[in-house]
């Protein structure tokens, strides 16, 4: 029987923050680590959803090139031969997939994706592309074409996911078993267990999720600070006047993110970094400790991703997108001779 398939997107369009790294980077390749011998797995960068709001062009190439070394600089096991990389706009499937999906997917449908509407509500009506109403199509087309059934993704992107199932299973329902089903929201996050999507928050304003620099450059850290000043960073992090160092977001949510950072920069299961440190009066020696492992982390990748070599990079990608293609081709005839669009 074929390997199950895991499969997970990560956007480009920006400054790669500790954050996206903690929540987004380390899960995903530690889990590639630990699953590539059972399962199928296809890390890819999902270009074309880079531009569906507006981006500066000129960079958009060489951030797509940053991503996928940063897997690799992350431990991404790229000599093992189930585990793929790959672009998403190399892999042409993807945007004539898209173009079909959105003819069995309803306005009405598409439109009660909530974060169509939020951005759509900050940037205006007018201004906003077509897209961004789009976006989660081209996810679903993502997912689909290589039947995958593990899809890791934030919160944020659950209810993508939700509609890619929605729009497989009307398909398949109307012309017989083209797709495989991804698991449902449930099962996905029993499967990737609950703290695979960690939301690492600003150091300045812990309410909200790390984001760009430009908007809370002392709240956030990007990979590519110099690891000095994001110790800095972190010594300056907002906390509060309980006191005692306890891990609870709703009251002492600048505390809790500095125990959460500190349990995904050692590796260490968050209960036994609360056990050393909940109780504890002096917030300076925690912040210390986190301000230590951040600085000893950003040294350390920065020096991996240095020694990345590009010619095996370059090597892997080719072989990767010369398969995904194969596999993305065979999903899109069926989908064509089912529809009409090829001979059956
Ligand atoms: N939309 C995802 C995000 O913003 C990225 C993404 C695109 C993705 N296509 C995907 C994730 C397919 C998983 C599967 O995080």
């Amino acid at each position: 029987m074929a390997k199950e398939t895991i499969l997970t997107g990560i956007r480009s369009n920006d400054e790669v923050t500790l954050g996206n790294y903690l929540g987004a980077f380390l899960p995903i390749v530690d889990m590639a680590k630990q699953h590539a011998d059972e399962y199928q797995v296809n890390m890819f960068v999902p270009d074309l959803h880079s531009f569906t709001t507006p981006i500066d062009h000129s960079k958009l190439y060489a951030q797509t090139m940053r991503n996928l070394r940063l897997f690799v600089a992350a431990g991404l096991p790229i000599d093992h031969q189930d585990v793929i990389i790959y672009r998403q706009s190399y892999i042409a499937a993807h945007s004539e997939l898209t173009w079909i999906l959105s003819c069995f997917t309803g306005f009405g449908e598409a439109s009660r994706m909530v974060e169509f509407k939020d951005k759509s509500q900050k940037i205006g009506a007018d201004r906003v592309s077509v897209g961004l109403f789009n976006y989660p199509i081209l996810m679903a087309a993502d997912i689909l074409l290589y039947r995958a059934k593990w899809v890791p993704v934030g919160e944020d992107q659950r209810q993508h996911l939700e509609l890619a199932r929605d729009i497989a299973q009307r398909f398949n329902n109307k012309f017989g078993d083209i797709f495989i089903v991804p698991a449902d929201v449930k099962a996905q996050s029993q499967f990737i267990d609950r703290d695979a999507a960690p939301r690492v928050r600003s150091l300045r304003n812990p309410e909200a999720k790390m984001s760009k620099s430009i908007d809370d450059p002392a709240g956030t850290i990007l990979l590519s600070d110099n690891p000095d000043e994001a110790a800095k960073k972190v010594m300056g992090a907002t906390t509060d006047s309980v006191g005692k160092v306890n891990f609870d977001w709703q009251n002492q949510p600048g505390v809790t993110n500095l125990l959460q950072m500190l349990a995904l920069l050692s590796g260490e299961p968050q209960e036994s970094i609360n056990a050393k440190w909940v109780g504890i009066e002096r917030y300076g020696d925690l912040k210390a400790a986190v301000a230590e492992t951040t600085k000893n982390t950003l040294a350390n990748l920065q020096s991996e991703y240095e020694a990345t070599n590009s010619s095996q990079l370059q090597e892997k990608l080719t072989t990767s997108e010369a398969i995904a293609r194969q596999i993305a081709d065979q999903t899109l005839l069926k989908v064509q001779q089912a529809i009409g669009l090829r001979p059956r």
